[in-house]
């Protein structure tokens, strides 16, 4: 397993995901770890998980402004990679000492990490889609770029074969039963920060915001940050996106899209979602770029 301290005194490659998934100890380097980690993996939609900490500081304010402060609220955050800003989110809540329960989506949550108990290890999602190589230490991001696939091209080979087997509708057959008697162990693991899974009132769960879903209770107030981007989705997705997310809150209940630019500055918008119609409440920097879509 490699440390966290080898990884420290080499920059050249990725964390390798056990290192930050099932960290031994913690590091006061763990935020950028963490970063490095996230923003590497590609999802098979495309998106990054890129995310870090105190990104939405304005962004939690200007919701706090206009929560309500009667009754308990129902809250939720989208695509919310690592989970740190959300949780961050949670803490400015409490400062507020506002009483909430507030529920954490990704499409890329569940995942499992997949190794020979040696050299080989890789990590999938939960449809069995690799993000990660590594081997003998060294981990990179897939897909595999063309330097990674000559040094590493047989190693990759036998890895895909081994995760053929245990991918989640592969089911039980002869090649796993082949693989695990040759040491290839399979281990469930959530995407998330371990400095985010242990507050009370925040649940994660396993989401995509492409999907209407109605086992969800009407949320008070929904935050998509850095997910309802122009350079990610078509307009068409972005419509459908939204509307999926409006279904999700109450009638008069807000919807916050939100966009980080490059130069670290928020764009968002607030909208009141009505059931026939939809208004801008505030805005922060330019406002979203989607505002124009669904308006
Ligand atoms: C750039 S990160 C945004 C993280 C966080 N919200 C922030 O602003 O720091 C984008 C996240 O969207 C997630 N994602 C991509 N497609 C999604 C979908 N269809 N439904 C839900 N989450 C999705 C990815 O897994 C990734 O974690």
């Amino acid at each position: 397993m490699p440390t966290t301290k080898r990884w420290l005194q080499r920059y050249d490659y990725v964390p390798p995901a056990r290192m930050v998934l099932l960290p031994s100890e913690l590091t006061d380097r763990q935020e950028e770890i963490e970063r490095a980690f996230f923003a590497s993996l590609r999802l098979k939609n495309g998106t990054y998980k890129t995310t870090r900490g105190q990104r939405l500081n304005d962004v939690n304010e200007l919701l706090l402004r206009h929560l309500p402060r009667d009754h308990v609220l129902q809250l939720m955050d989208v695509a919310v990679s690592s989970g740190v800003a959300t949780r961050e989110w949670a803490e400015a809540l409490d400062r507020a000492a506002l009483e909430y329960e507030l529920w954490a989506g990704d499409v890329s949550l569940e995942a499992y990490l997949l190794g020979n108990g040696a050299a080989l290890n890789l990590l999938a999602d939960n449809t069995g889609y690799i993000l990660q190589f590594e081997i003998a230490g060294d981990a990179f991001p897939a897909p595999v770029g063309r330097y990674n696939l000559l040094r590493f091209g047989p190693q990759i080979l036998w890895m895909r074969i081994a995760n053929r087997a245990f991918r989640p509708e592969a089911g039980d057959s002869s090649l796993q039963g082949w693989f695990k008697k040759s040491g290839w162990r399979k281990q469930d693991v959530l995407l998330l920060s371990p400095r985010v899974k242990s507050h009370p009132r925040l649940h994660f769960l396993q989401d995509d915001i492409m999907r209407l879903r109605s086992d969800l209770a009407k949320m008070d107030a929904l935050r998509a940050a850095n997910i309802l981007n122009e350079s990610y989705f078509s307009p068409g997705q972005l419509r459908r996106m939204f509307e999926n997310l409006r279904s999700r809150v109450k009638d008069n209940g807000l919807l916050l899209v939100c966009r980080t630019d490059e130069s670290e500055v928020n764009h968002a918008t607030l909208f009141r979602c009505g059931i026939h119609t939809v208004s801008v409440v505030d805005r922060l920097g330019g406002g979203s770029a989607i505002e124009k879509l669904v308006l």
